[in-house]
């Protein structure tokens, strides 16, 4: 196999509220993500609110819809994941350093926006949150491990969703500009790499997580959706105004397609899904709504009454380069009888014969990744990062302690490889790649603790239960390997 480039960020990625915990610690606000209770695979994540009347409630997070005026928080009874999650906030030190271990060039983390600004609205941050990232900061400067920070991944603070409901109402822009400007001057000369906001394409299907919306009404989702856009290329123009040397990435939860048959329509229809990853990318990185969302919304009568001063910002604030997760491929088909009884992340779809599965019904395709790569590359010619890749398993501790999970290494290493072919082979612009989980974390879809995906295991689980230790299992020395040889050995 080919080396990889000289300079290769390997890395690893986590998310603040799937790792940090510490949820009210120090002045922090609570977020979206806090509001949702623990799920399973066949039980899903609820949000709780107050109503009016003072009832407590709680709905399922996918497709929430609440009509009411409510108040969305945490309430005695419910078990919330990422009050805990594995608690990053009071073990960072002891977490950087095995990462330092393991080797990693580059760290992906996010900025919890309600450390920062606990409901969003303050004017004056909360100095305690922004201290705690100085720490984070340094520990990675001990071991020259390059952060790469996302300003947003499903952590808006509820007190935005409470008072004006969420991304859907344009002052939420202001509000990320004044927190985008905070963080950027407070760490200017620390962080090069930014991402804005995380997977903004899952905002048509997981719109409470990603904009604090508790409706799926097209027209609101439509909205909210141009206000992330400006919010993002106005926050691609503040950091480059506070250090021209810095980088801003888009992130698009890519969900590769295959037609389930040669029937034209189910090509047809592919293509259709292809731009559901597409679209925000293609508003990111061009500048401009791409014609097909513009046709749908026109369709459908969705009216995002766009002005030319925003189509200048959109221009003026497009990012330097394209990062996307991959876990998985479904198929896709047209015909309304074929059953989607494939799952993933946001997007599931119908089986594919040739894939098999992880227990969490995830489709395992590493030839899919270059595909993708390829794709991105054609599209958008801009260099690539990989920010999140990872197997989501069950994970065994055995009696001796040690943790073995050759599933995971066959899966990172299978998707290692196709990496290195649409580099050598195909000429994509591949600058990094963030396994995801590097540490255990919480899952995003379900909440649990059982779905690791990391090279070190935290002794948590989903019952309450261990006490946040931190163990190498065998993937650990596998990656250990893979980027001391910088990918010649997988
Ligand atoms: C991505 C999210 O969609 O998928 C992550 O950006 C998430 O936050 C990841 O963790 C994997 O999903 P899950 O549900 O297995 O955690």
């Amino acid at each position: 196999m080919g080396k990889f480039p000289k300079n290769f960020y390997w890395g690893g990625a986590t998310a603040a509220n799937q790792f940090e915990g510490g949820w009210d610690a120090d002045g922090k606000g609570i977020s979206v993500a806090d509001c949702c209770t623990r799920g399973d695979v066949g039980t899903p994540r609820m949000v709780t609110y107050k109503t009016k009347d003072g009832q407590i409630l709680a709905k399922e997070m996918f497709g929430l819809t609440v009509e009411d005026e409510v108040e969305f928080g945490c309430f005695e009874g419910y078990d919330y994941p990422t009050h805990r999650a594995v608690d990053f906030y009071h073990h960072y030190k002891e977490d950087i350093a095995l990462l330092a271990e393991l080797g990693i060039k580059m760290f992906r983390f996010s900025i919890n926006w309600t450390r920062i600004f606990p409901t969003g609205i303050e004017d004056v941050p909360n100095e305690a949150g922004l201290i705690f990232y100085d720490n984070v900061l340094t520990e990675l400067e001990k071991y020259q491990i390059e952060p790469l920070v996302t300003l947003q991944h499903f952590e808006m603070p509820v007190g935005l969703v409470n008072k004006w409901g969420g991304w859907k109402d344009g002052r939420t822009i202001k509000a990320f500009e004044k927190y985008t400007r905070t963080v950027g001057e407070r760490y200017k000369g620390r962080i090069k790499y930014w991402i804005t906001i995380n997977e903004l394409n899952g905002i048509e299907s997981g719109p409470w997580g990603s904009a604090g919306l508790a409706t799926m009404d097209e027209q609101v989702i439509a909205i909210a959706a141009k206000h992330q856009f400006l919010a993002s290329a106005s926050a691609v123009q503040i950091l480059h105004e506070i250090d021209s040397s810095n980088q801003i990435g888009n992130m698009m939860a890519f969900g590769l397609g295959y037609p389930n048959t040669s029937n034209p329509n189910d090509v047809l229809q592919t293509w259709r899904k292809f731009n559901d990853s597409y679209f925000p990318s293609d508003v990111q990185v061009r500048g401009y709504y791409p014609s097909y969302k513009l046709k749908e919304y026109e369709r459908k009568g969705i009216n995002i009454a766009l002005t030319e001063k925003e189509c200048q910002l959109l221009n003026k604030g497009t990012v330097d380069f394209v990062t996307f997760s991959y876990y998985m491929s479904n198929n896709v088909s047209a015909d309304p009888n074929v059953i989607e009884d494939s799952k993933g992340n946001f997007m599931g779809g119908v089986k594919n014969p040739y894939l098999k599965a992880s227990d969490w019904g995830w489709q395992i395709d590493p030839i899919g990744l270059r595909v993708a790569l390829n794709y991105v590359y054609d599209r958008y010619q801009l260099p690539i990062m990989i920010v999140e890749n990872g197997l989501g398993a069950l994970d065994e501790v055995e009696e001796d302690g040690r943790i073995y999970d050759p599933y995971r290494i066959d899966y990172l290493r299978s998707h290692i490889q196709e990496m290195a072919k649409a580099i050598y082979e195909d000429g994509v612009d591949l600058i990094g790649y963030m396994a995801w989980g590097c540490i255990d974390i919480i899952a995003a879809s379900t909440g649990e603790m059982a779905k690791r995906y990391g090279f070190i295991y935290v002794d948590f689980q989903d019952d309450g239960g261990g006490n946040g230790e931190r163990f190498r299992k065998e993937s650990f020395s596998w990656y250990q390997n893979v980027i001391r040889s910088n990918g010649e050995e997988v």
